[in-house]
Formats: structure tokens, C-alpha cells, sequence
């Protein structure tokens, strides 16, 4: 495994590979990387010929009084962890490379990026936006995994790939769960062992969700209040957001309909610690729904 930390070498790299016709895939992280990101990378190496994986934390999707200082950057155990997964190139870019002085450019994700994730933490998809759409031109990847546990990100590069005709192949990747339930998440680690067992109520409101739609409910509001008692139930949780939403585009939904994607959305806060995890389900025929 080569590591890059130079944009433009690891442009001319990828450029270089892309000649010798070499099917490229990325997996996009800042690092700290835990069983999820090395999932991404098995769907990458399954995929494409040579895997890069970049690590950045990028300042620009943190808010003030974010974790930005605080986010944890181990990066000799991410490297092992990178070469023992099969990554080919490890691009673990310096801040001032990607953002020298006269850097002012930035997309603009349009509304799907205002709402939860977004309104709670404004400008966090501009910056992810933008540092994506950078590290598709550095590493000119035909096919990027993506997490979906992050599933508003996974939908806003979705789009942007689509709007802007960025020609990579988005892929996503299924949610890694420990034993208990919980997303796997470099953020767990804030966590109390109390807290820990307190953070289980998130999937417990997932299970929920899933069992009520599989019986045939289709009143989305009603179950997601339901999910919301059981997360607000624990100790020290404070919920930002618990609701289903349109697959696509994000909208809130109150009913489901036969036929359309609809996702449970929550970010809530234990401690300290704010975690955040998802559902996806297909609503099926007259009386049933499917989950995916
Ligand atoms: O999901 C993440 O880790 C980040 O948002 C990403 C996609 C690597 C962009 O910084």
C-alpha cells in the first residue's frame, strides 16, 4: 500500500491508472476506522481493480464547537488497518493542500441539505459536498462506497453526482452494527460503558418501527412518536430528530403509500455523545411492507 498526501501526486497517480485501464474505487473516510469503513472497503475490492481509501478530517463540514479538534486521528493503526483490508493507495492528505489560502470555491447542495443533519449542524453537507466532489476529481474513482448509516449524506452525493454529471458510480453500503444493535461509529467510543447500554435504544426504536410497518401500519407519524418515546425513555437522551422521510428527497412523510421508499431518520443525543442511525423500508401492496 502506497501512502499519498499530495493532491496532485495522487491525481497523477490516478490519471496514470485510469491509462493503463485500471477500474478504480474509493472509499471516502476521516479515519479513526472501525469495522464500517473496512466493510466499504470489502464492496470496493469486490468491485474494482485498485481500491484507494482517503483519509481527511475535513475542517470544512464542522461547525463552531464541533469535534473537530477532538476527533480522534490514529493514524498508524489506520494505515494497518487500510493495508490489512487490501487498500492500494491510503490518501491521507495535509489541510493546506486541500484548502490553500486562495481556496474559495464550494457546492451548494440545495434544500435536501437544510434539513435534519443539516439544520442541526448548518454548512455540514456544503463541506461535505465540496470535499467529495474534490476527492472524485483527485482520485478520479469510476465507483465510490459509501455508508449508509450517514443515509442524508449517502442522498445529497447521490444528487450532486447526478446533477452535476460526475460520472462515478455511487454505491452504498449496508449499516455495520455491534452484537447489541448499535451502529458501529468512531463516535462510540465518547461513550460511558452506562451510556453504552443506554445507546441501544435507538435500534430498540429501529425494531419498532420495523415490527409495526411489517404488521401492516402505514401511519409513519404515529409509529415514529412511538420510536421517539422509547430513545427519550433512557437516562441522559436527549433527541434532535426522530421521523420517516421520503427515500429520495428527504421530505418528511406521515403515511406510506404502496410502493414508495420511505426511511426512519434519528439523531439523538447520549450524554454528550450524539449518534445517529436509520431505516429503510419498502412499502408493499395493499396490507404489508418489506423491509430492505
Ligand atoms: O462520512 C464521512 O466520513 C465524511 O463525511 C466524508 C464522506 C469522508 C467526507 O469528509
Amino acid at each position: 500500500m502506497q501512502i499519498i498526501t499530495d493532491p496532485a501526486e495522487m491525481q497523477a497517480i490516478a490519471e496514470n491508472l485510469r491509462l493503463q485501464r485500471q477500474l478504480i474505487g474509493v472509499v471516502m473516510t476521516m479515519g479513526a476506522l472501525h469495522d464500517g469503513h473496512l466493510s466499504l472497503v470489502r464492496i470496493a475490492r469486490k468491485r474494482a481493480g485498485i481500491v484507494i481509501m482517503t483519509i481527511f478530517v475535513n475542517p470544512l463540514q464542522f461547525g463552531p464547537g464541533e469535534d473537530f479538534e477532538r476527533y480522534p486521528r490514529p493514524f498508524e493503526q489506520d494505515a494497518a488497518l487500510a493495508r490489512s483490508a487490501g487498500v492500494d493507495y491510503l490518501f491521507a492528505p495535509e489541510p493546506d493542500l486541500m484548502y490553500p489560502g486562495e481556496f474559495r470555491c464550494t457546492v451548494d447542495p440545495g434544500p435536501m441539505a437544510e434539513r435534519f443533519e443539516g439544520s442541526a449542524r448548518p454548512g455540514h453537507f456544503k463541506g461535505v459536498a465540496t470535499v467529495v466532489l474534490k476527492l472524485f476529481n483527485i482520485t478520479k474513482a469510476h465507483l465510490a462506497v459509501f455508508g449508509e448509516k450517514d443515509a442524508q449524506q449517502l442522498a445529497i452525493i447521490r444528487r450532486m453526482a447526478a446533477d452535476l454529471n460526475i460520472g462515478t458510480k455511487i454505491e452504498a453500503a449496508p449499516i455495520a452494527r455491534e452484537t447489541d444493535g448499535l451502529a458501529t461509529s468512531s463516535r462510540n467510543i465518547y461513550l460511558s460503558s452506562q451510556e453504552r447500554e443506554h445507546a441501544t435504544a435507538l435500534f430498540r426504536a429501529i425494531r419498532h418501527a420495523e415490527t409495526e410497518t411489517g404488521r401492516g401500519r402505514r401511519d409513519l407519524s404515529a409509529i415514529a412518536k412511538e420510536g421517539l418515546a422509547i430513545v427519550s425513555s433512557v437516562p441522559g437522551s436527549s433527541p434532535d430528530y426522530l421521523c420517516f422521510v421520503d427515500d429520495d428527497t428527504f421530505d418528511p412523510a406521515d403515511q406510506a403509500a404502496p410502493g414508495k421508499a420511505y426511511r426512519l431518520v434519528m439523531a439523538v443525543r447520549i450524554g454528550r455523545t450524539r449518534l445517529i442511525d436509520n431505516w429503510r423500508f419498502v412499502c408493499e401492496g395493499e396490507s404489508g411492507t418489506r423491509n430492505t
